[in-house]
């Protein structure tokens, strides 16, 4: 990796801290899936990504290269300034656990050791070299390695508006633990009880993804929005023969059921005789089995959920909780969480997954390791996640002159924001991208593409002429704050910034009309409100709050719509095809935009419409698309 002139860059350092020297902290996540980075100065979250995005390829699990030199080069800063570089894991630890794994199920267990021993041989268990190098051998200090579940717990705490709270992480597993809880107090977290592999919430979940036909680590929420179209037919089954419960929300599961530690399958010829049939194969038609299972593992994760946190708050005795790890972005479960649950406020880390380690790890150096004061701030310190690089004009301008695209640049916001309201309540599709690009898997008005909530037809024409994914999946609100109470049913405060929460449609906003009969797929054409696209088949809907703090641009162009229409709702959904990862750049955005049904494009101040674009639609290829392989 280029660097800078150390030397420049320390003096400018000290010039802009008045004197003083500040602290570069990079944290790295990655060899799982989701790599990221994340640089933290001085205790202030500067810049964060996901690999992913840079390299195109969805959930890449590779060395972060691109992500760790954006990072830097928004902290202006070269691998030699950095004072501390975490990383998300214990490598050791790890590998401990996969060789105890194997010596538990040999000669089973022989064939998945085999096959991650090499990757662990060449890669994991020298990590610190692999650090160095990909930080160009500039970068000569320590490494600091925190346990996988203390970055997810910093992550929860530390960026959170809570001075005191409750830490609950359940994921699918990291070293040995799969969940834990413990406590944040000011600069510090203690992390006190866990529970260990191969009991795992976060697995068991991941099992019903498999067998439901998705794909385990990117299908869970699929699975999740599966669910209100089946009945929790099997949640006693399950609670019966896959785990024991007991009552603080620890469990055991019955290990027969499942194949993940000696195979390389998630579920046993046992936990299908007991469903009565074989996984689904993917891209075939969901069952009215997977309805009814998707139902009834959300229903397990919820009990789960909700016992783990009665017991947390019993043991804590705080009245605030935070939430990390992979099972956190199971928004159903958190919204039930706050209704139902014991805490008086929730935060939780909008990169939940393994991604959000990388910023958990450097948070965790700075305040627990370095002993740094934290001071909170209102709302919270994530700064709307939008966390990542922003097209700048010159960039698109050059971009879009050389692809000979036509469009036009407004150079008064109210006129732009104006004309992409117009555009929206006349049911054009439109992709959107304004500001730094989002850190963690939630599009939030960033690079999102925006559509009417009102439209009836528009749930199905989005997902299947501009997503190109299956037609059950439900579409998301962006919701402006202050109006968030007379469209949804939360109390007036309550914000919901990263998407992270379910809540119902008010009931003065639903149809009455009759579900009965209906079955499954067939509930998804009856129109449930009078913001059909966004309102799922059980009146719930996926809220985005937005604010004028965190949103700018985005939430003016809300308030644009409303002014023209009365509504203060769109639909938000991320800017992508199925299987691709969320565009960055302007070329990744036109491409996408080309290749699909999308009606207009907006790159920060100029917008694109399909119809003036017939020479540039020719010239792209139609098979956009498959460069993504499904999700
Ligand atoms: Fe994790």
């Amino acid at each position: 990796m280029g660097g800078r002139g150390t030397r420049a860059c320390e003096d400018a350092r000290r010039a802009a801290a008045g004197g003083r020297t500040l602290t570069a902290i990079l944290g790295i996540s990655a060899f799982y899936h989701d790599s990221a980075a994340a640089l933290v100065v001085d205790g202030e979250i500067v810049a964060a990504g996901q690999e992913e995005r840079w390299t195109r390829r969805k959930h890449d699990a590779g060395f972060p290269t691109n992500a760790i030199r954006y990072c830097l080069a928004e902290g202006g800063l070269a691998p030699g300034d950095l004072d501390h570089v975490a990383f998300y894991d214990k490598p050791l630890l790890k590998f401990d656990r996969l060789l105890e794994t194997f010596l538990a199920f040999a000669p089973r267990g022989f064939a998945s050791f085999l096959r991650a021993m090499p990757l662990w041989v060449r890669e994991k268990l020298h990590l610190p070299r692999l650090i160095r190098k990909g930080l160009g051998g500039q970068y000569a200090k320590r490494i600091v390695f925190p346990e996988h579940h203390e970055s997810h717990a910093a992550s929860a705490f530390f960026p959170s508006p809570f001075e005191q709270a409750a830490i609950l992480t359940f994921d699918g597993v990291g070293e040995w633990a799969t969940a834990s809880y413990g406590t944040g107090r000011g600069n510090r977290i203690e992390l006190t009880h866990e529970l260990r592999f191969p009991h795992s919430l976060g697995l068991l979940y991941s099992a019903f993804t498999s067998y439901t036909g998705f794909r385990v680590n990117s299908g869970e929420y699929k699975l999740m929005g599966l669910a209100p179209y089946g009945e929790p037919k099997y949640e006693r089954l399950i609670l019966e023969k896959l785990l024991d419960l007991k009552e603080d929300g620890s469990f055991r599961m019955d290990m027969s059921y499942f194949d993940y530690c000696q195979g390389l399958r998630m579920t046993s010829r046992k936990f299908h005789r007991l469903f009565g049939a074989p996984p689904r194969t993917p891209e075939t038609e969901p069952r009215p089995l997977d309805w009814d299972l998707a139902a009834s593992i959300q229903k397990v994760a919820e009990e789960v959920l909700l016992r783990a946190a009665r017991h947390v708050r019993r043991e804590t005795d705080m009245d605030r909780l935070c939430l990390a790890g992979g099972v956190a972005l199971n928004c159903v479960a958190n919204g039930r969480l706050l209704r139902e649950g014991p805490f008086r406020d929730i935060w939780i880390q909008p990169a939940a997954g393994d991604a959000g380690g990388a910023l958990g790890a450097a948070l965790f150096v700075w305040h627990q390791l370095l002993e740094k004061h934290r001071t909170v701030q209102a709302g919270d310190s994530q700064h709307g996640s939008l966390l990542g690089p922003r097209c700048g004009e010159e960039e698109i301008k050059a971009f879009l002159d050389g692809e000979g695209a036509v469009c036009t640049r407004y150079e008064d916001e109210g006129a732009l924001l104006d004309a992409v309201a117009g555009l929206v309540a006349s049911e054009h599709v439109v992709g959107w991208v304004q500001g730094r690009m989002e850190f963690g898997p939630r599009a939030l008005g960033s690079r999102s593409i925006i559509a009417d909530a009102r439209s009836t037809g528009m749930q199905s024409a989005l997902n299947r002429k501009v997503k190109f994914r299956e037609s059950f999946r439900p579409f998301a609100p962006s919701v402006l704050r202050e109006r968030v109470h007379d469209v949804f049913e939360t109390t007036p405060e309550r914000e919901s910034p990263y998407m992270l929460l379910v809540a119902a449609v008010r009931k003065e906003r639903r149809t009455t009309e009759s579900m009965d009969g209906l079955s499954g797929i067939e509930k998804l054409n009856v129109v449930r409100s009078d913001l059909p696209a966004i309102t799922h088949v059980d009146y719930s809907a996926r809220i985005q709050t937005v604010d004028e703090r965190r949103h700018g641009r985005y939430y003016r162009l809300i308030r644009a719509f409303e002014r023209r229409t009365g509504c203060p709702v769109v639909i938000n959904t991320s800017f992508n095809v199925r299987g691709e990862p969320i565009v960055c750049s302007p070329e990744d955005a036109y491409r996408c935009f080309l290749a699909t049904d999308m009606d207009a494009l907006v790159l920060e101040r100029f917008v694109l419409l399909k119809k003036d674009q017939r020479a540039a639609r020719e010239a792209v290829p139609s098979d956009h698309r498959k460069r993504f392989p499904p999700d």
